[in-house]
């Protein structure tokens, strides 16, 4: 009786033993994925300050239209933050991944203009410009004309307002509000996608698209080449599109870094 008894006990504290091992390891993980989520965000966050210093510092007295004209984007979106508004509009229009939305940092900018040789004589597609700050800074310190493609409404229509108020921005920068994918590129000396949710199908779309851009057009990516694309694509055979990688760097973005690829079209 006593050996049944003791068995009894041992068998209760091994099952109470692997229930708390079994717990403890759960909330284990989970305290693990919120910690790496809120870091996440605390990063984001943290390298979003170190951004708007910079540009203040670095960019701002240079350039003081730049600076009122970045003032006030900073201001419109203060509250109404662009991923949001990005959520919003994807999930009116049933997309299964509503979080899609990122900016490029302008000292990132910076440094892919330096690197692609971006200059006045330059005609740039931003395709997919989001609240358009590139697309300005672009303008402002390259000189070079923009045409900055979006198919969120209402980042088009306040950019719009923007260049309405300024007579060298009018000159040299044109937001439309349109898919990018169908924007005839004839004119593109230089195209730039940060478009890291893009599928294979959407990318070959668009190389298909660059077919009528002119020789040697700069194209520049973010995370993937264009070649990576058209080496494992089914319609390898239909795209003829070669492109040769001149540049290759990481660059700095507020979820983390990632490899950006300056791209000549041969
Ligand atoms: C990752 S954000 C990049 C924003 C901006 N280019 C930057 O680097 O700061 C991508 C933007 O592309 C837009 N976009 C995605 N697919 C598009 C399409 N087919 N046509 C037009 N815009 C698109 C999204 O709405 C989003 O604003």
């Amino acid at each position: 009786m006593e050996i049944l008894r003791k068995k009894y006990i041992l068998s209760r504290a091994f099952k109470l033993k692997r229930f708390i091992k079994k717990w403890a390891a759960y909330l284990y993980w989970k305290c693990a994925d919120l910690a790496d989520f809120f870091y996440v965000i605390l990063r984001a966050r943290l390298f979003r300050c170190l951004d708007f210093c910079h540009t203040v510092i670095r960019f701002y007295p240079k350039n003081h239209r730049f600076a009122k004209t970045d003032f006030a984007i900073l201001s419109e979106y203060w509250l109404h933050p662009p991923f949001s508004i990005s959520k919003r509009y994807l999930q009116l229009k049933l997309e299964p991944d509503v979080y899609q939305y990122g900016e490029t940092p302008l000292r990132t900018m910076e440094k892919i203009a330096q690197y692609a040789h971006i200059s006045k004589g330059d005609c740039l597609f931003e395709l997919g410009c989001g609240i358009g700050r590139c697309a300005l800074w672009l303008a402002y310190f390259k000189e070079c004309s923009v045409v900055a493609i979006e198919q969120i409404p209402d980042f088009v229509d306040f950019s719009q307002t923007l260049v309405e108020k300024d007579e060298f921005l009018k000159e040299k920068v044109s937001f439309i509000k349109a898919d990018f994918l169908s924007v005839d590129l004839h004119r593109a000396t230089v195209v730039y996608l940060y478009g890291t949710k893009m599928t294979d199908a959407q990318i070959e779309l668009l190389i298909l698209n660059l077919r009528k851009s002119p020789l040697k057009t700069t194209v520049i990516t973010v995370s993937y080449s264009l070649n990576e694309i058209i080496a494992v694509s089914k319609n390898y055979a239909i795209l003829k599109e070669r492109f040769l990688i001149v540049k290759k760097f990481e660059g700095e973005f507020f979820w983390g870094k990632a490899t950006v690829f300056i791209q000549k079209k041969l």
